[in-house]
């Protein structure tokens, strides 16, 4: 069984009545002081009294055809119904009576880069600003609109004062794994614009497809951009023979950039080198070092290089020469990431080149690569980014970094005075990592990255000096999609994400408030993304997914975010449907029998249907256990190890063994070595620190069973109450050498770990430190 790091908490209450009425939500829509917009303006004065928007309102604008007021036109009529009488704003010509908007440019140049006002009063809206500073004023004028479209729209009085604290707001969508039409891609485009994102990263090149058409190399997309797969089980692990792909025609490519631009929105394309290049190597197989592929090479032999041929170089610069004129963005992204240099080591050319040139290995072979090719960029009056694996074997001169595996490679690249762009894999950044550790998630990549998460993310680390900081230009949200097939999850995945990212890039740390975000802005927000028809995550009612307590009297009072939504409830253990109970805004008060457990399950469904996931807390009425009189105080776990094959650790019981030996920690590698199948028990003591609640978990590649003071923990009832002092733990393992599946590629192996979970939450490995015998 391989136990997932579950959202799941222990909570502790020995008083007679334990009363959870969450979230802590003392705002309100009508006294946010952020007045619903995301991201958070950097300045917002309230004033008195309300604008009434109408049919009537004059609206005044520099050039009745430019890019902002087609938006704003759009917007009235499309999504309000209005047709306002539009003309050219002279601001000599006072108008008299009536209510007015006004667009304009005039005043704009003190405000920062990308900055705009927004002043309302009763009679007049004015919003100045240039280019994007008056499209992100105009954004967040719709913003201000309600929900639900009437005849008159009341709009508060108020000025707003703002700008972006970064200069580069990203969000990359990978269409190499999973294809994603021209309309679907716009629609993702819209979406950045209205938060305020100024760069679309598109990662158009991977392994698994090439999307772009480039006219020198028709086999790029007519052999690299299909596939011979479908990708079956969770995994990955069972392709099928039927082919997938798709490309984007030239046109296409020049279509979506201008629909970009009109957003403002630049499009920054990433051609890979010089790995993850399967798909080209698939088609030019030439360019590789290694032997062309043949019918002997697996389908799915990812992991190749580019040579560094002149050929190839050749090659990649032709390819270059057609990207850069599709794409007028400043940044060219040229990948570098997760170069497996094995093909190199095995090439004489290689080789031989690292002599020639003096190169102390394969990482400088790389560094050579990507600088030959910054160098070709640079000449065209262009600028490369690379992941931060361009910094091993050394920097290109005008290189920006993409900080991915974690922050040291931007922080890195920083200190060398490079700019940097802050996407860690670490900190939220990477929407396709699961929102939750519960199971009942949609397939995802890795680990998972909560809101919170998300949100609370600063891409200015602490370790830089003020000089070094101003090197980070900006922020971005990464989604690849091997698990996104479709549109619903690929907006399943980045909402609520992308709000909070776009609060990290444009807001300023001060304006940054994760329970009025989460709590109360995001309300509107999910009743426009549910009237335009757009997937999201649900949030749940309850403050945690999976949730055991201890105590005798519970109230509990769920919540949802989302307007309208309902919350359902169940207490027979079922996940709740809308046949279920439904929750009537009643807080709900439990009694429960001494000893005797009871289930409280709910989940939220919106007015347009998406559903939550289920949240579950298990109450249980039990006292403290007792310590174990145990003094020895002696580091160590003692434990038995039987090499015979088990099926269940159940089958431990029945072996009688005298021999035992001892060990520092929970740990099963050192016996792998020898032994194909074996079982393991552990005995030994833990040392609980303050009486309470605590959660055990553990993650291992087979079947695992943990006993405190001889009772069993699982996965659905984690937690016990234990009194300060000394209890007995055992931990009984078994093992057997995995078997690689037929048409499986990989074998995943979780070695033994035990974890606890304080009653404050705080979880960690039981280590060497923690364990008696
Ligand atoms: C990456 O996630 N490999 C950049």
């Amino acid at each position: 069984m391989n136990t997932k790091n579950f959202l799941k908490k222990a909570l502790f209450a020995i008083s007679l009545a334990f009363a959870i009425t969450l979230p802590a939500n003392a705002q309100t829509p009508a006294d946010d002081p952020h007045l619903g917009i995301i991201p958070a303006p950097a300045s917002i004065k309230k004033t008195t009294g309300v604008f009434v928007f109408s049919q009537l309102t004059r609206i005044k604008v520099d050039n009745p055809k430019d890019k902002t007021t087609a938006f704003l036109k759009d917007f009235l009529l499309n999504n309000r119904h209005f047709n306002n009488r539009l003309s050219k704003y002279n601001p000599k010509v006072r108008t008299t009576g009536g209510t007015t908007l006004i667009l304009t440019a005039k005043g704009a140049d003190k405000l920062p880069k990308e900055g705009y006002k927004l002043t309302i009063t009763p009679r007049r809206i004015t919003i100045i600003g240039k280019g994007a500073g008056l499209f992100y004023g105009m954004q967040t004028f719709m913003q201000l609109f309600p929900v639900a479209t009437s005849g008159t729209e009341k709009l508060p009085c108020v000025v707003i004062e703002d700008a972006p604290r970064f200069g580069y707001r990203g969000m990359m969508l990978d269409v190499s794994r999973h294809f994603f039409t021209v309309p679907q891609v716009k629609k993702v485009i819209e979406l950045l614009a209205t938060y305020k994102i100024n760069n679309f990263h598109w990662h158009l090149v991977d392994g698994q497809g090439w999307r772009i058409e480039i006219k020198k190399y028709p086999k790029l997309t007519q052999v690299g951009g299909y596939r011979d797969q479908t990708m079956f089980g969770t995994n990955r692990d069972w392709p099928d023979s039927l082919s997938y792909g798709g490309y984007y025609t030239q046109d296409d490519i020049r279509d979506v950039v201008k629909f970009a631009a009109d957003r403002f929105i630049n499009v920054v394309p990433e051609i890979e080198m010089p790995a993850h290049s399967d798909a080209a190597l698939r088609a030019y197989p030439e360019l590789r070092c290694e032997q062309p592929a043949d019918s002997k090479t697996p389908a799915r032999s990812f992991g190749s290089l580019y040579c560094p041929t002149e050929e190839t170089f050749t090659f990649l610069e032709n390819v270059l020469t057609e990207v850069m004129a599709l794409f007028p963005s400043k940044y060219i992204h040229v990948g570098g990431d997760e170069a497996n240099k094995q093909p190199w080591k095995e090439s004489a050319f290689v080789q031989n080149l690292i002599k020639e040139k003096g190169f102390k290995d394969e990482n400088e072979v790389q560094s050579y690569f990507i600088q030959r090719m910054e160098k070709f960029i640079n000449a065209k009056g262009r600028s490369i980014i690379g992941w931060d694996e361009i910094l091993e074997g050394g920097l290109a001169p005008n290189a920006t970094v993409m900080s991915w595996t974690g922050e040291e490679g931007g922080i890195a690249a920083a200190k060398q005075k490079h700019n940097v762009i802050m996407t860690p894999q670490t900190t939220g950044n990477y929407f396709d990592h699961y929102q939750s550790g519960s199971p009942q998630e949609p397939v995802s990549f890795g680990r998972y990255a909560t809101l919170d998460e998300t949100y609370n993310y600063d891409p200015v680390s602490k370790e830089l000096t003020p000089e070094e900081q101003q090197y980070v230009i900006g922020t971005q949200g990464n989604l690849w999609t091997e698990y996104v097939p479709t549109m619903a999850k690929l907006q399943y995945q980045i909402l609520p994400r992308l709000f909070a990212l776009s609060e990290v890039a444009w807001s300023l740390p001060a304006n940054k408030d994760y329970n009025n975000f989460a709590n109360v802005r995001l309300a509107k927000h999910f009743a426009r993304l549910d009237a335009k028809g757009y997937n999201y995550r649900v949030p749940i009612a309850m403050p945690v997914i999976d949730t055991m307590v201890f105590g005798q009297r519970f109230t509990w009072a769920p919540v949802s975010v989302v307007p309208g939504a309902k919350i359902y409830y169940t207490l027979n253990g079922r996940d709740p449907l809308d046949t279920d109970l439904e929750y009537n805004g009643n807080p709900i008060t439990f009694a429960i029998p001494a000893n005797e457990k009871r289930e409280f399950k709910t989940r939220v469904i919106t007015p347009s249907g998406r559903r939550s996931i289920a949240s579950r807390v298990l109450m249980y009425n039990r006292t403290l256990m007792p310590a174990v009189n145990y003094t020895a105080n002696k580091p160590g776990l003692t434990y038995k190890l039987l090499k015979t094959k088990f099926t269940t650790p159940d089958q431990l019981d029945y072996v009688t063994t005298k021999d035992s030996a001892m060990i520092d920690q929970f740990n099963a590698e050192p016996f792998k070595k020898d032994n194909p199948s074996f079982g393991a028990v552990y005995n030994g003591y833990i040392n609980i620190p303050a009486d309470g609640a605590y959660n055990f978990s553990q993650a291992s590649y087979t079947d695992t069973q943990l006993f405190i003071d001889g009772e069993k923990l699982t996965e659905t009832e984690p937690a016990l109450p234990l009194a300060k002092g000394f209890h007995k733990i055992t931990v009984k393992y078994i093992y057997n050498q995995p078997v690689l599946q037929p048409g499986a590629y990989r074998i995943r192996q979780t070695p033994l770990k035990v974890f606890i979970t304080a009653p404050d939450g705080d979880k960690r490995e039981i280590d060497a430190g923690m364990l008696y015998n």
